[in-house]
């Protein structure tokens, strides 16, 4: 079973990747914590809970029964007054400074249990058990934690590292198609910024990933993890190179703000931002036609992709907003080639508005699912 590491200055811990991990994790929680008994907290959702509870707690004696405190689903909910009520939870259940949060859902789940964990008792300890694709190749790890402001997303946060992460691959049978399509997304981004063998390798099998299949989907979230893990090794932070991960997302931001958050999921907003990207990067002459259609069509393979009727100029407005800007420079990821890419301060509005208006109309009437070349 593949275990990742993650290293920075300050930590260490491994992410467990693979199926049946449920199965044995109370024996993995007591390995984490040698001649400790914490008291254990899960903080999940009712749905998620509603699907897993009789496999999670398979492995738990009757006396080490964790005890269950929930966030209502949905990114609605990844707000400081949860952060606070759940606090308030814990304290009356007893967790004191050695007890261990079990980050059990999605990313949101895991970005508000880390902060939950980052600040409760000014810091304890979590554990993060990822139940979707999209948290198991990217949000459960790397350290960073928050809650949304009303009129911002994580802007409120702070850098926790989990103690480990135990990323489930059964989790994601029960995961709707388009999350997953969506959270595949996030490893096609992966592929490009670093890694030209897991491109190929969705590629190959998109098939078999689409599908579910559990074999296929391992390897995926593997690389994508270890992409991961070596950028914030590098860069915990971001000074500069972590903002690699932020390809296609300057604009997958602004598409999401201007939808208000609610008509595409975080992948296809980074889809659609990183078809944007690509269009920017042909005409500055750094990728080619060739590259950025094989690219596009990836992309467009791992969907459908929601249409988009939304005005340009709205767009390139909303990108000046974006968090990783620095000092007003707006700051572009741009591939220069299949596992590489160039970060670009000087993006005039004239193609950035190029860029904008070409993904537009591909993304008026986007091909349906099936139809996309492969
Ligand atoms: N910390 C980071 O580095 C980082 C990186 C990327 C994204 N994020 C954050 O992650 C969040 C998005 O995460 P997400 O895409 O996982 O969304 P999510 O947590 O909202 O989960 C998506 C949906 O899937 C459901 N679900 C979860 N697991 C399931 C399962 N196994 N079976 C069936 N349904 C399941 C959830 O109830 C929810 O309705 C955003 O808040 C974003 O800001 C953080
Ligand atoms: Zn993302």
């Amino acid at each position: 079973m593949p275990i990742v590491p993650v290293k920075t200055s300050n930590t260490r811990y491994d992410v467990h990747i693979g199926s049946g991990l449920l199965r044995t994790l109370h024996l993995r929680l007591r390995k984490l914590t040698p001649g400790k008994t914490p008291k254990l907290f899960i903080i999940t959702s009712p749905e998620i809970w509603g699907l897993w509870a009789q496999r999670f707690l398979v492995s738990f004696p009757a006396s080490r029964q964790p005890i269950v405190l929930f966030l209502p689903r949905g990114e609605a909910a990844k707000r400081l007054s949860s952060v606070e009520r759940l606090a308030d939870e814990l304290h009356r259940c007893g967790a004191d400074r050695d007890s261990l949060l079990l980050a059990f859902g999605g990313g949101v789940v895991g970005d508000l249990t880390g902060f939950l964990a980052a600040i409760y008792m000014r810091g304890i300890q979590y554990v993060g058990i990822p139940s979707t694709f999209l948290a198991q190749v990217d949000s459960s790890l790397g350290g960073k934690t928050g809650v949304n402001l009303a009129h911002g997303k994580n802007l409120i946060g702070s850098f926790h590292h989990p103690l480990t992460v135990f990323s489930d691959s059964d989790l994601l049978q029960t995961l709707p198609p388009r999350e997953l399509r969506a959270g595949l997304q996030e490893s096609i981004k992966a592929g490009v910024i670093r890694d030209p063998k897991l491109f190929s390798l969705m590629e190959r099998d998109a098939e078999s990933a689409l599908a579910a299949d559990p074999k296929t989907l391992e390897k995926v979230i593997t690389a994508s993890v270890r992409m991961k893990a070596e950028v914030v090794r590098l860069d915990e932070r971001e000074g500069g190179l972590r903002m690699v991960l932020n390809y296609g997302h300057t604009v997958g931001h602004a598409i999401e703000a201007a939808t208000h958050y609610r008509k595409l999921l975080h992948g296809e907003a980074v889809a659609w931002g990183m078809i944007a990207a690509n269009r920017i990067a042909l005409h500055r002459g750094l990728i080619t036609e060739k590259i950025s259609s094989r690219i596009d069509s990836l992309i467009l393979r791992y969907g459908p992709l929601p249409a988009l009727r939304l005005n340009a100029e709205t767009l390139a407005a909303l990108t000046a907003g974006d968090k990783k800007n620095r000092s007003g420079v707006r700051r572009f990821i741009l591939p220069n080639k299949i596992g590489s890419t160039k970060t670009v301060t000087d993006v005039s509005e004239t193609e950035l508005l190029r860029g904008i208006c070409e993904m537009l109309a591909m993304a008026k009437n986007p091909p349906q699912a099936g139809s996309t070349a492969k």
